[in-house]
């Protein structure tokens, strides 16, 4: 499995000292709304981050579960809900967590989605951006790095549902991506 990555972008250390650095901002950029935190994880592709990132913020918190599914292969899809919001968030302030900002279409779709159950405040935290792709509109609040425009896999990412468990980022072999285009045998 390791070898089917052709480049690490993210090691391991990288992304723990980061995401504990944008943890501190999430807590600071919190102050006086800390009652009322509920993050609402994207699921599958947050699942790594979200559990790194909570665990380095000494506040209280929830958490209420979306499950989505967006992605084919490398190519985005319309986003389609496989589970609704887990618990209420009326009232609540809420912090929606994904892997990765591409085209914003997920965010776009979740935000306006949580705008209709009545949060006090709804921010955004991804753990990667991808440039220039998402509209203006769409307004990461707390963003761990910025890459390349590429598709990257690893720390919850997935190709075709492969690779979450990489304890890295990193970018595919070309072949990988070949390989899984083939019918299942
Ligand atoms: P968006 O809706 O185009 O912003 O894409 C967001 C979703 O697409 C994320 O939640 C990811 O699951 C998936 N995605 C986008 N880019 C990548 C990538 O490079 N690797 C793996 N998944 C990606
Ligand atoms: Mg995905």
């Amino acid at each position: 499995m390791h070898d089917d990555v052709a480049r690490i972008l993210l090691s391991r250390e990288t992304i723990r000292q980061r995401v504990a650095a944008l943890a501190t901002e999430v807590v600071a950029a919190s102050a006086g709304r800390d009652d009322g935190l509920t993050f609402v994880p994207i699921l599958s592709g947050s699942i790594v981050f979200l559990a790194d990132l909570i665990r380095e913020m000494p506040v209280h918190m929830r958490l209420a579960l979306v499950h989505l599914s967006t992605y084919r292969g490398t190519q985005a899809g319309q986003p389609r809900i496989v589970a609704d919001l887990s618990h209420d968030v009326r009232g609540r302030h809420v912090i929606i967590v994904d892997d990765i900002l591409d085209t914003g279409r997920t965010l776009t779709f979740v935000r306006d989605m949580l705008a209709q159950r009545e949060p006090a405040s709804v921010r955004i935290c991804v753990l990667l951006r991808k440039p220039g792709k998402a509209p203006a509109s769409l307004h990461a609040d707390f963003v761990g790095f910025d890459i390349a425009d590429e598709f990257v896999v690893g720390y919850g990412l997935d190709y075709n549902d492969l690779y979450r468990n990489l304890p890295h980022i990193g970018v595919l072999r070309a072949e990988c991506i070949a390989a899984a285009a083939q019918p299942p045998r």
